[in-house]
């Protein structure tokens, strides 16, 4: 029994080391001075982040990344989230994984370990662009996500942004799409002389189509910004041209960003195709159930119009051009988000493009050691995927 208990005590220890070095938690600081502001979460509670401070030579720099967590279109998905954790900050973890590109070591993340590392909690449930002042009492529900992307950037600046040599605004999922559609906002709030740089992680989503032809998420996305007030802080240049809905839309915009950007996406993004492709109101009998959790799972049927969606999905990304300030690492994993992980970031099995790692191309853009644009085979060709396979 005793020799037992001493190998179940050295695996928990070994166990235990394996998991401190890949990864390690870090507190919730809520950003009170910003409920004055009205820069609130949709119950109108404080805004919060996480922060690791920046050290040595990279005290000066920052990132500052935002959560995802799909958005809320209208009053009742909106009331539905309100009082969860991503509506309010009194439902929040008070800790966060800090692992892949917020790792603060230099073995896991090379390029950005010694920096300032931000995540800010999703809250508002718009990719942090709503801003309507009034409040319905009956709902008491707070459209505020601009407001909060302000008052953080703010709050960013007076603890030290202001002196940054570097910066960049990054996010996954609705946080990537914060990224893409704020990118020159955050530009403008920093001081001239910083570098600056936006990197969106799944953040790409397309106006595709469904498996039955259908528009879906057109509809989505246009009652998101309505509902929210979105349009005041969506591109100009773009809401000159098109409905303020159609603007939420990268590839309607992406090509009037000025500030370098730098898109990481699946081709066949595993939100995409759940969402999308084969949202439920389009699968009514659920034959695209299986496939849509487990990309092994799909007939040669679903394959193929699988691969129409990578065509489409590269037809959008057109207009993002191939300007040497602009990245993009688009592979064909059935994943979404493959930045805030250590495995997809980088490890000695990651996924490559161009025997790259996402680490080594984000880190060669940002610091301009080379460009990297690069558009993976179609599935399943790429045999350094990590593809998720959903309960
Ligand atoms: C609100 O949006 C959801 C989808 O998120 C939809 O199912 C529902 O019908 C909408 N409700 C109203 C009142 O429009
Ligand atoms: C890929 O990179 C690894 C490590 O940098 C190197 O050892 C290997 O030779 C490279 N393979 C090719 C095909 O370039």
């Amino acid at each position: 029994m005793r020799e037992e208990g001493r190998w179940i005590y050295l695996i928990l220890v070994g166990l235990l080391s394996l998991l401190t070095t890949e990864a390690y938690e870090v507190g919730l600081t809520f950003l009170n001075s910003a409920v004055a502001k009205g820069a609130v979460c949709l119950d109108g509670s404080a805004p919060a982040y996480h922060m690791d401070k920046g050290f040595g030579a990279g005290v000066n720099n920052w990132l500052v990344f935002f959560e995802g967590g799909g958005w809320c279109n209208n009053v009742t998905s909106c009331l539905a989230r309100r009082d969860e954790r991503l509506g309010s900050s009194k439902k929040m973890l008070t800790t966060e994984t800090f692992s892949g590109m917020f790792h603060n070591k230099p073995k896991y993340n090379p390029d950005f370990y010694d920096w300032n590392r931000i995540k800010v909690r999703y809250c508002d449930g718009a990719s942090f662009t709503g801003d309507v002042e009034a409040v319905d009492p009956k709902t008491n529900l707070h459209f505020r996500g601009a407001r909060i992307f302000r008052a953080v950037i703010e709050d960013l600046l007076a603890k030290g942004m202001k002196n940054a040599k570097n910066a960049m605004l990054a996010g996954c999922s609705a946080g990537g799409l914060t990224s893409i559609l704020q990118c020159d906002n955050f530009r403008s709030l920093l001081p001239a002389t910083t570098k600056v740089k936006c990197l969106a992680d799944a953040g790409f989503f397309i106006n595709g189509k469904t498996i039955i032809g259908t528009s879906h998420i057109e509809g989505f996305f246009a009652d998101v910004v309505k509902t929210h007030g979105s349009a005041k802080v969506l591109s100009p240049a773009c809401t000159s041209r098109m409905s303020p809905g159609l603007c939420f839309f990268p590839q309607n915009m992406v090509q009037y960003i000025k500030t370098p950007i730098f898109l990481i996406n699946a081709a066949y993004d595993s939100w995409q195709v759940k969402n999308i492709l084969a949202p439920g109101v389009a699968d009514r009998k659920g034959t695209w159930r299986s496939c849509k959790l487990d990309i092994t799972k799909c007939s040669p049927a679903q394959l193929n119009v699988l691969q129409g969606y990578r065509r489409e999905f590269l037809q959008a990304l057109t207009g993002f051009g191939n300007s040497p300030s602009r990245g993009m690492f688009i592979n064909s994993c059935y994943s979404h988000c493959q930045t805030g992980i250590q495995e997809t970031w980088l490890r000695n099995d990651s996924p490559l493009l161009s025997n790259t790692t996402i680490a080594k191309a984000v880190g060669n853009w940002y610091y301009d050691r080379g460009t990297f644009q690069k558009i993976d085979c179609p599935y399943p060709c790429d045999k350094t995927c990590h593809n998720r396979v959903f309960e």
